[in-house]
């Protein structure tokens, strides 16, 4: 499983960039309004650190097929890697058939059924967003949505769809994605922290400095 990362800091996305560990990006209309920065000119920039997939969403008051392959297109042409977001509605169903038919990638989101994974699939999205913190916000267990559709695009060799895993808020969950063969997991930053981390790990860097030092000093 590929990580993106799932944020539109720029500082956050360096950080996890210089790691090695990410391969792609993914925004979305609130992750960008916390930054309070212009939506065109924080992907523009986000496309200068990582030379990967980087999901821009459609405006969130538009809800139109029109609008949203309008502005699909502006978004595309901010850079090869962009991935145009679009939300799973009948008419960002129209969207993503007709900006696949231009070549432009997307990424179908606010998934949270299989049968919406399998229609944005059929529609030609590149990816789906299967959304898991949500489902599990509101008591529904969101990663049995990740098997499921996992298992449901394995029956059709015609479904070359990518699975990002998202709405992905603890360390468990990534484990559980990692196991479901989900393609990708789109990981906020304090999460990746969470993953790198173990009370072991730090106690046992500090063991082997007291070691050291007592030999051989600084
Ligand atoms: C997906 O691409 C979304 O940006 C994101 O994962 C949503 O996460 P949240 O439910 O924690 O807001």
């Amino acid at each position: 499983m590929k990580f993106f990362i799932d944020t539109a800091n720029v500082d956050e996305i360096r950080e996890a960039a210089d790691m090695g560990i990410i391969c792609g990006v993914t925004t979305n209309p609130s992750l960008i309004a916390k930054e309070g920065r212009d939506y065109a000119e924080t992907l523009k920039e986000i496309t200068t650190i990582v030379d990967g997939p980087i999901s821009g969403e459609v405006k969130a008051t538009t809800t139109d097929a029109e609008g949203m392959i309008r502005e699909g297109r502006e978004i595309a042409a901010l850079h090869p890697n962009m991935v145009v977001k679009i939300p799973m509605t009948a008419e960002g169903l129209k969207a993503i058939k007709v900006l696949n038919s231009e070549g432009i990638k997307t990424n179908c989101t606010l998934i949270f059924t299989a049968n919406q994974a399998l229609l944005a699939a059929r529609a030609g999205a590149t990816y789906v967003s299967p959304f898991l913190g949500r489902l599990d916000d509101i008591s529904t267990t969101g990663i049995d949505l990740i098997y499921d559709i996992v298992e449901i695009f394995a029956n059709y060799e015609d479904i070359d769809t990518q699975i990002i895993c998202a709405s992905v808020r603890n360390p468990l969950h990534i484990i559980e994605c990692a196991k479901s063969g989900a393609d990708i997991a789109t990981v906020p930053f304090k999460v990746l922290m969470q993953m790198m981390n173990h009370p072991l790990t730090d106690a046992g860097i500090e063991k082997f400095k007291e070691d050291y030092t007592k030999v051989f000093g600084e």
